[in-house]
């Protein structure tokens, strides 16, 4: 029971599939886990990552006009339902810096490159293409400057010959799923 009250509260960003938002809500709901789930916010009404959020009885929010709506929405619900830390995972757009400044708490990336290598979109494209032994995936404290923040854990793995830019996106995320639970549960 003590666990459970003392467990710090996390609201997810998304605008896509989901996968490592459900990756989250499957470890949160472990015993074991430091963190639950609180929230979802999605700035895209159709993103898939809303279904794991209802079949798990998420409160989630959809913000699909501008930025500063959804940021404005945001602050208040963060404000509203004592949030923790904010993780963004596969949010697809870029907080201003007065939602940096405002929100008092940790704000969390993850990231498909080894950072600071391969900022920004088309990432495992642009490791294949310029031929990296090595890619990876890197979570971060969020700043004001693209992927450019604190790194909190980094995983590698090795760019095999075979590879697509597909083929080591799904290697990619099953580390992803990992790195973003060891990250959370260091900086908690
Ligand atoms: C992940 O590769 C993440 O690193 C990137 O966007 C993708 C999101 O995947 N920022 P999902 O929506 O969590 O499945």
């Amino acid at each position: 029971m003590e666990r459970l009250n003392s467990k710090k509260k996390i609201a997810v960003f998304i605008s896509g599939k989901g996968s490592n938002l459900n990756n989250l809500i499957k470890y949160s709901q472990l015993n074991k886990s430091l963190f639950k789930i609180e929230l979802v916010l999605s700035n895209k009404a159709n993103a898939g990552g809303l279904k794991f959020a209802e079949l798990n009885k998420i409160k989630n929010y959809i913000f699909d006009k501008e930025i500063q709506l959804f940021e404005k929405g945001a602050i208040k619900l963060i404000s509203k339902f004592k949030i923790d830390i904010i993780c963004l995972a596969g949010f697809m757009r870029i907080l201003s810096p007065y939602f940096l400044k405002e929100v008092k708490i940790p704000i969390l990336n993850i990231h498909p490159s080894l950072l600071p290598k391969l900022k920004g979109l088309n990432t495992h494209e642009r490791a294949i293409k310029a031929k990296y032994k090595y890619s990876g995936c890197t979570v971060h404290f969020v700043n004001n400057e693209l992927d450019s923040g604190k790194k909190i854990v980094q995983k590698k793995i090795k760019i095999l010959k075979k590879d697509t830019p597909r083929s080591l996106a799904k290697r990619i995320l099953k580390l992803e799923h990992k790195a973003y639970i060891e990250a959370i549960e260091k900086i908690i």
